[in-house]
């Protein structure tokens, strides 16, 4: 059910506008309040009157008219969520860009909520690199493209680039109000991608990890509710996302600092990044010059976040642990929680195909305090972060 729920509906000018009818008649079906507000270029493809005595409310267009101007800062704080159903590619392409010519992208522009876009156009137009530049950069503004289906085109033509189905995206609204009021509050600190312990100003010893599980576990925390702050060790990543606290470190120090700093204000923390477990003794001031057949680096090693903020843990924290295991994975990632007092142990072996470093996909087993283990398949590293979202809310919140 959508009862109370507040949805500002935007089509733009594609022919997938009809679907938006069937789509507005889900929504308000469910109990949510629609406000439809169309582009001009929408207006050849679907009629303000069909919309209007569906919604029930006025159908807006204009930015303003003779008499008034409509409050775009207001509509976009009122609603719960914006969702833009077709988006047409010249409307992604001007949001990425931050155009305002109409009503439609002065409401995006204000809008406090989340903002989701079902794109609809030809697989050619889809498949451009400006259109998957612009969806990236949406991407990166925190906001959710949906899936496009494979059909007919209006060209005629057969491929990717049709509008989800109205029913598809109800059931993802549907599961996103459901989902996000679970942890709606909880202050969540997640660490993720690699640190760089420096030898000198231009080397350092680092390993290969991306960050992107955590960045994905972070935008999933996001959508249920949670306050993230997202400690970020030096991956290419680019991560910007509204809602999302980051911080950028570079060393196991500088991760340890800002966790410890931040820890005790914190409900769940969720360490993914892989720690340099060594760091050199002394950094050079200057650029090492060769010298000799061989160079030796004494190292020490770097204080462990997962085992210090498990020996702080009070009552009511949840401490998410990650454990990348070569042999005997499940004895060895379960003397890690135990030995780092976590609640759960994210277990990856890299004896699984397609886990691990560098892959877009992971294949995990959740192990419990409890001493419960639930193994998961191979699957997408976003898909993996739900599962872990899942199995915690499961486990502590539900
Ligand atoms: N971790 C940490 N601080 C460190 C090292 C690791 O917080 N200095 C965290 C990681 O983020 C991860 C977990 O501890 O959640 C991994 O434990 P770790 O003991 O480092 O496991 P491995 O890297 O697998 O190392 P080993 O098996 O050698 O203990």
């Amino acid at each position: 059910m959508l009862k109370g729920k507040k949805i500002v509906l935007g089509i733009t000018g594609s022919i997938a506008a009809y679907k938006s009818i069937f789509l507005l008649r889900l929504l308000v079906k469910e109990g949510a309040q629609v406000k439809v507000i169309l582009t001009p270029a929408a207006r050849d493809f679907v009629s303000p009157l069909t919309l209007s005595t569906l919604s029930k409310e006025p159908v807006l267009t204009e930015l303003f008219d003779e008499q008034s101007w409509a409050n775009h800062v207001m509509l976009g704080r009122w609603a719960d969520l914006m969702l833009i159903a077709p988006a047409s590619c010249n409307t992604i392409s001007k949001m990425a860009h931050g155009a305002c010519d109409n009503l439609l992208l002065a409401t995006y522009l204000s809008a406090t909520c989340p903002v989701w876009l079902a794109p609809a156009m030809d697989e050619d137009m889809w498949h451009h690199p400006a259109t998957k530049e612009n969806l990236q950069k949406l991407r990166s503004f925190g906001n959710r493209i949906l899936p496009v289906d494979q059909g007919e085109l209006a060209s005629g033509l057969y491929g990717d680039g049709r509008m989800a189905e109205p029913q598809l995206i109800l059931e993802l609204i549907r599961a996103y109000f459901a989902n996000n009021q679970v942890l709606k509050g909880k202050r969540v600190l997640i660490t993720a991608g690699p640190t760089y312990e420096a030898l000198d100003p231009v080397r350092f010893i680092g390993n290969h990890s991306s960050g992107k599980m955590g960045i994905a576990i972070a935008r999933e925390i996001a959508e249920r509710g949670g306050e993230v702050t997202l400690v970020l060790g030096p991956s290419s990543v680019k991560f910007n996302e509204n809602g999302i606290e980051v911080i950028r470190v570079t060393s196991a120090q500088e991760m340890y600092n800002a966790c410890l700093e931040r820890f005790a204000a914190t409900e769940i923390a969720i360490l993914s990044a892989a720690v340099a477990d060594y760091t050199p003794i002394a950094k050079a001031e200057q650029k090492m010059k060769k010298e000799g057949e061989g160079l030796q680096v004494e190292l020490k090693r770097t204080p462990d976040i997962l085992k210090s903020l498990g020996e702080r843990k009070h009552n009511g924290q949840v401490l998410v642990g990650f454990a990348l295991e070569t042999e005997n994975e499940i004895e060895n990632a379960r003397g890690k929680l135990q030995r780092k007092n976590a609640d759960m142990i994210v277990l990856n072996s890299l004896n699984d195909a397609g886990a691990g470093f560098g892959h877009d996909t992971n294949k995990i087993t959740i192990i419990y305090r409890d001493g419960a283990i639930k193994g998961f398949d191979t699957r997408s590293k976003d898909d993996v972060a739900k599962d872990i979202v899942d199995a915690l809310i499961e486990k502590h919140y539900a």
